[in-house]
């Protein structure tokens, strides 16, 4: 089908570029145009802290405001701020990186997301990610002129990535494994030993790994492993992170990069010319973010597990068995006993009893049969979410 603009004659066979015909637009975005002009609906579905930031951190921001920092940065980051980190990943993890050459300062994980890709792909590389996972990874990957190839992930295996199962769907032209625990939309934990397999194969094949490791701070009775500190990783592995969850910063848009200097330049090359810089307020407020957010996040934190364990118990009484997240702020139950779809579910959960969650289908293939539902809100919102979800589901039991 041909098309062209109001008002010419010039022909194209589509306005808009291919790579963007080729994704579709965010699975939930699109369900949550739906809720935007409802009334009294109760949200499991934006994954995002219900806090808003600690109050130390809005008050950094405003003094940089108020002594006029309102300037661009450097592209990389006012440099306290990547000291700062520097110091952070070293205290964190015992990892060294270079504040001046090895960190780049993002609007989020975001767009760390989008440049890591920009900057490493050629068209028709392979970047190999599991499936369900964030829904920017294979659209970042498409926008970027590469490949992503899904490996699926099951509940019986506690959603974890198969090492060998990556390895099956290697070929000449992969080049990267995307991979982000605790995972989004499951709540997925991958411990070391686990890790270890996957970093087997990056080395064997001469992959690199990008780890985004948004949800680190926030697991519930384990331990997470981040992949750069495995052996011989730090040089293969691109190290995504940011302050969005951890510290409650959605809006301020703010994440970070840690590589080796040859991609770190490569990423800066095309932030200077799109982005410059992240804003300066958001910066300073990173800064105190990083030297005293600490304990704030783990009130946060210690909030979010009392909600997970109220979440996953009471999915699991009204028949939605649910796995256990051991880290991030979601639950996946299983709506298969339903028999509808995960979009049926989640449109007809909505119109029927006011309550939004998202089909796990916005985040892949394999998340047919289960919805995710982001226990960052109150517990008295999630208490009547699971009492509106019971009406429905024996409701729809008595039809069946
Ligand atoms: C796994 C994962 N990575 C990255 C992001 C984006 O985070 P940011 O706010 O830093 O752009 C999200 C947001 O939901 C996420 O779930």
């Amino acid at each position: 089908m041909s098309t062209n603009l109001p008002g010419q004659s010039r022909k194209y066979e589509s306005i808009t570029s291919q790579r963007v015909n080729q994704i579709p637009p965010s699975g939930i975005r699109r369900f949550f145009d739906l809720l935007a002009s409802m009334e009294g609906v109760i949200s499991l579905g934006i994954g995002e802290p219900d806090y808003p930031t600690p109050w130390h951190i809005r008050e950094a921001a405003i003094h940089a405001i108020e002594k006029g920092y309102t300037m661009y940065t450097s592209n990389l980051g006012i440099p306290e701020l990547r000291q700062e980190l520097s110091q952070h990943l070293k205290n964190s993890y015992n990892l060294d990186y270079d504040p001046n050459s090895q960190l780049l300062i993002t609007i989020g994980v975001s767009e760390a997301l989008d440049l890591v890709m920009r900057a490493l792909l050629n068209p028709g590389d392979e970047v190999i990610m599991p499936d369900p996972c964030y829904v920017s990874y294979p659209a970042c990957v498409v926008l970027a002129g590469g490949t992503p190839v899904m490996v699926p992930t099951y509940e019986k295996n506690n959603f974890e990535i198969s090492a060998s199962d990556i390895e099956a769907r290697v070929s000449d032209k992969t080049k990267i494994i995307l991979i982000g625990y605790p995972a989004n939309p499951t709540g997925a934990v991958m411990g070391k030993e686990k890790l270890l397999q996957i970093a087997e194969v990056a080395r064997r094949h001469q992959l690199l790994v990008i780890y985004d490791e948004i949800y680190a701070k926030l697991v519930y009775g384990v331990k997470h492993t981040c992949f750069t500190t495995l052996p011989g990783m730090k040089e293969r592995t691109i190290l995504l992170s940011g302050f969005s969850k951890a510290y409650a910063m959605t809006g301020w848009r703010i994440g970070y990069a840690a590589a080796n200097k040859e991609i770190i330049a490569a990423m800066t090359k095309i932030h200077q010319y799109t982005l410059l810089c992240v804003p300066i307020m958001a910066q300073v407020a990173a800064i105190e973010a990083l030297k005293s957010g600490e304990a704030s996040t783990t009130e946060m934190v210690n909030e979010y597990n009392r909600r997970r364990q109220v979440m996953v118990k009471g999915l699991n009484e009204i028949g939605l068995p649910c796995f256990e997240p051991r880290g991030a702020f979601y639950a996946f139950p299983s709506i298969k006993g339903t028999g509808m779809t995960s979009q049926e579910f989640s449109e007809r959960l909505l119109l029927e009893e006011k309550v939004a969650v998202v089909p796990g289908t916005a985040f892949g293939r394999c998340g047919e049969g289960y919805v995710r539902c982001c226990f960052a809100t109150s517990l008295a919102d999630i208490e009547e979410a699971l009492s509106r979800m019971k009406r429905f589901v024996d409701k729809h039991k008595k039809e069946g």
